[in-house]
């Protein structure tokens, strides 16, 4: 974006209500892409894999080094960086009184994750308030940055449980026993990322933003074909996850006979095709997956004793997704065979709606920088599904290339990423001196 785009945003704001920013109070005018951007790549150090993505579970002590250079840049800021019980980390800007104005995402990523997916909208958030202190802006409450716990699910299932705790949807003795695949519990792994950073002091658990905005990489190809730089989040589609486990018993794969058999891992792979088949649509609108397929005791010459594996199950239409969610555990049963199995249901989220009123924000603010935008539903899952329950919430979206995400190769051109970086500050900084309603 221009400064001549810029500067004829500002002079379509001469006449402005007594809540609303200036021209001269927008931080966008002080968003800076190169330390936008070079923040986004000294943070994709931490856990950086060889083929050009991250590794950063949740967590893991990865995650702990990227909230210590969260923590090194809020300090250089003024901001004071805690963390609750819930492993989530805030970086607080004190000012004002009252609700917290919150924005964020997570520092968490995928095994082979890019160096995007949710870490643009925690750095975006500090970048936007890096800016409103440049601009000399005494917001009218306190503004906190927040890197929420186990976005992903991948380490520990299922995804989003430190929103979903700060939210209350869960109970935090929900989550503290839930194992990764090393048997390691989330109280484990909680007390082994308080003792990396001893200096982080703990807050209480929960609250009740003012509102809630999350910027993040699209993950789609929608904003990139349409030559669009912001997307305007409506909602984001519903999800439900389960996880599968299947008894067989351990034999020899010279002796044992067929009959004898108790195969756990032909019962999964049969289970897995009768969910394939049951849950087909031919439109492509219901998105199945079973990322996740552990065999134990996984040698070449043991019949498989057990077989874990995991379903992710997502449509826009909850009442369907609903349908096809009940469609699960009578399939696998059906195909169990000699083998004994077991679903559970790890989340169920419907599809949701963000308020209208904080969408207009949004649009306003990207009318006004000169920024093609569009309305789309989000088709991955994010944390702020878990602050919509509670506080108004907002979510926008820069285009990711040709829609690779979950990837290694995941890339967003870096005028994007500062336009996104704009609207965010823009917004944040409206909320931040609001007077009423979000
Ligand atoms: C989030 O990463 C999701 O799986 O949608
Ligand atoms: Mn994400
Ligand atoms: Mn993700």
């Amino acid at each position: 974006m221009s400064a001549a785009v810029l500067a004829g945003a500002s002079s379509l704001m001469t006449e402005q209500p007594s809540n609303e920013l200036r021209s001269n109070e927008l931080p966008s005018r002080r968003v800076s892409q190169q330390r936008l951007v070079g923040r986004l790549m000294e943070m994709a150090r931490i856990g950086a894999t060889v083929s050009g993505g991250v590794d950063r579970a949740a967590l893991s002590a990865e995650d702990a080094a990227a909230q210590a250079l969260m923590a090194q840049w809020g300090a250089s800021l003024g901001l004071r960086a805690t963390r609750d019980a819930a492993g989530n980390f805030f970086l607080r800007w004190e000012a004002g009184a009252g609700a917290p104005l919150v924005s964020g995402s997570h520092l968490d990523s995928q095994p082979t994750g890019g160096r995007y997916d949710g870490v643009f909208g925690v750095i975006a958030a500090l970048e936007a308030v890096q800016a409103m202190q440049e601009t000399g802006l005494a917001p009218r409450r306190p503004v906190e940055i927040v890197a929420w716990m186990n976005e992903e699910g991948s380490r520990f299932a299922p995804g989003m449980m430190g929103a979903a705790v700060y939210g209350g949807a869960r109970a935090l003795a929900d989550i503290l026993p839930v194992r990764d695949q090393a048997g390691i519990s989330v109280e484990a792994a909680l007390a082994s990322t308080a003792a990396a950073l001893p200096g982080i002091a703990t807050r209480p658990l929960g609250g009740t933003p003012y509102a809630y905005v999350e910027a993040h990489i699209e993950q789609g190809p929608e904003l990139e074909r349409a030559h669009c730089p912001i997307g305007i989040v409506s909602g984001i589609q519903g999800k439900h996850t389960f996880r599968v486990t299947v008894r067989g018993e351990a034999a020899h794969a010279g002796t044992s006979t067929r009959a004898e058999r108790r195969d756990a891992l032909l019962a999964a792979t049969a289970m897995v095709q009768a969910l394939a088949r049951v849950l087909h649509d031919e439109a492509d609108v219901t998105k199945f997956t079973v990322g996740r397929f552990d065999v134990t005791p996984s040698a070449p010459s043991v019949v498989a004793s057990q077989v874990i594996f995991s379903v992710d199950l997502r449509h826009p239409d909850s009442q369907e997704l609903r349908r096809l969610s009940a469609l699960v555990a009578p399939a696998c049963e059906a195909a169990a065979g000699p083998c004994e199995v077991e679903v559970s249901r790890l989340s169920a989220a419907d599809s949701l709606a963000f308020p209208a009123a904080m969408r207009a924000r949004l649009r306003a603010a990207a009318d006004r920088l000169g920024l093609a935008h569009r309305d789309l539903l989000s088709a991955a899952g994010h944390d702020a599904r878990y602050l919509h329950p509670i506080c108004p919430s907002a979510m926008l979206f820069v285009p990711s290339r040709d829609g690779v995400t979950h990837n290694e190769a995941e890339f967003t051109e870096p005028a994007d990423l500062y336009a996104g970086a704009c609207v965010l500050a823009d917004v944040l900084a409206e909320l931040a001196m609001s007077t009423g309603q979000p």
